[in-house]
């Protein structure tokens, strides 16, 4: 097998160390990427410090081109890319194909918001000592970004982060996360079609424990991290004079209110707490489902979750593959015995072949379980019933998390009343809390993290805004 080369400063290199990527579901290599020395991680930062100016001054129309080019790029490898994730991490063919599109539209939606950066003009003469004078205000770029990715989306998560850098005019070091490098390279190929600078981007897939070293660098004034809680805090913490954005983890509740459609809130909860084997951080956790409804509720969900196709992820029926590894799943299966010794009781599931951990469904979990408390990041949910509105927000927010809550019900009052009470990111209605549309602003409260993606939030996450005053002038 050809050993796959990083990209440093935009063209591709080899190192003297090999990282060897495995499909989870039957352990079968890869692919063989090369990792960066020391040295070529050092010339990559250099490169993206060198080229910050140029990359602050690239006109418009050749951010948008580029990012365009992504996006159309993509789109012509759609097929083989999804294969690509689909063996480096296990998730099911059908929900790679949609991470795919989901990228291709991130990058579209970059390419257009790049257009939008116009500045604004804001007049000064509001005060006799002001008159004649106006205030450009525009977007800057802090500086190089570093984006450290992880592995249950990716492309698309890697996409959030280096679309939003390329629209704004800053460089990017990616690190992505090392169990799923393949994607990111596959990134770097395609960026390295387009006229970006050099310098412009580098995918640097080294460990985890050479992070820090690219944290510490002055020269790379952002950090945007995605993964988990105490990685992203340990990170604030190395850097506190840096602007960091975390994308942290939750455990994610989806309110079934008495009114709700009974049939849609199960498939749709059956699905979403075991997409991608649980491994999204706004996967269906924690149902809070009202009295009155509990127990026609239950009989609908159980067997929706049973129906789920589980298996092969290559296969284009398979809904549920398994976890990123075995370690993954043995971990998943420790906290669900660790919650039955405690007292839960399993409606299904609860049981592991290798990396699979079959859907599980746990209720009478007592509160201090980590299935409840903590994030499961496997295919788990826990219901827990509650009498009415106040208790089910209440139970919502007795969580550290607050990334997105779903709530189903018919009300509008209900609705408004949810997301002026649930504290968390996003409150979607009608639906479990996994949904993200790739525009929308997304990210935590809480324990969930800080600062937000989703394309124009975070192009204001690695810009300032800065003040130019002109004087002298007739308004
Ligand atoms: C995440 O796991 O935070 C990302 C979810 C998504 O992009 O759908």
């Amino acid at each position: 097998m050809d050993v796959r080369p990083f990209w440093l400063a935009g063209r591709p290199a080899t190192g003297d160390a090999e990282l060897t990527v495995t499909n989870p579901y039957d352990g079968s290599v890869v692919a063989i990427c090369s990792v960066p020395t020391e040295g070529q991680v050092a010339e990559a930062v250099a490169a993206a410090a060198a080229v910050r100016k140029e990359a602050a001054a690239l006109p418009i129309h050749v951010r948008a081109e580029a990012l365009a080019h992504v996006s159309r790029r993509l789109a012509e490898r759609a097929d083989e890319i999804a294969h690509l994730i689909t063996e480096e991490n296990g998730k099911p063919i059908f929900w790679a194909r949609g991470e795919v599109n989901r990228a291709i539209s991130t990058f579209r939606f970059a390419a257009e918001e790049t257009r939008r950066l116009g500045g604004e003009a804001m007049r000064l003469d509001t005060e006799a000592a002001a008159t004649g004078r106006l205030a450009y205000i525009s977007r800057v770029p802090h500086g190089p970004v570093l984006a450290i990715t992880p592995f249950n989306f990716p492309l698309n998560l890697v996409a959030h982060k280096v679309a939003p850098a390329i629209a704004v005019g800053a460089p990017v070091i990616l690190k992505p996360a090392p169990a799923t490098p393949v994607s990111s390279l596959v990134l770097g190929e395609i960026l390295a079609e387009t006229g970006l600078p050099e310098g412009m981007f580098s995918v640097l897939p080294v460990p985890n424990d050479r992070a820090a070293a690219l944290v510490d660098d002055p020269r790379l004034p952002i950090v945007s991290f995605t993964g988990s809680g105490p990685v992203g805090y340990a990170i604030m913490d190395q850097a506190p004079r840096k602007h960091v954005t975390l994308e942290l983890g939750g455990n994610a509740a989806a309110v079934v209110l008495a009114d709700a459609d009974l049939d849609w809130a199960a498939s749709r909860v059956a699905l979403f707490s075991n997409y991608q084997a649980g491994q999204s951080c706004i996967s269906v956790q924690r149902v809070i489902v009202e009295e009155s409804v509990h127990d026609d509720f239950v009989s609908r969900l159980v067997p929706a979750v049973e129906a789920l196709i589980t298996g092969d992820p290559a296969d284009e029926k398979t809904q549920v593959g398994p976890l990123v590894s075995i370690q993954a799943a043995e971990r998943v299966e420790q906290w669900v015995n660790e919650a039955v010794a405690a007292g839960a009781r399993l409606l299904t599931g609860g049981t592991r072949d290798g990396a699979a951990v079959a859907p599980t469904v746990l209720t009478d979990v007592p509160r201090a379980a980590k299935v409840s408390c903590e994030e499961v990041f496997g295919p788990v949910m826990i219901i827990q019933t509650v009498s009415g509105v106040d208790e089910a927000f209440a139970a919502v927010n007795d969580s550290k998390y607050g990334l997105q809550a779903g709530v189903f019900t018919r009300s509008l009052e209900a609705a408004f009343r949810a997301n002026r009470e649930i504290e968390a990111g996003g409150v979607i209605i009608g639906d479990v809390p996994s949904y993200r549309a790739d525009q929308m602003p997304y990210g935590g409260v809480k324990e969930s993290g800080v600062g937000r993606e989703g394309i124009r939030s975070a192009m204001n996450d690695f810009t300032y805004e800065k003040v130019m005053v002109l004087t002298g002038l007739t308004l």
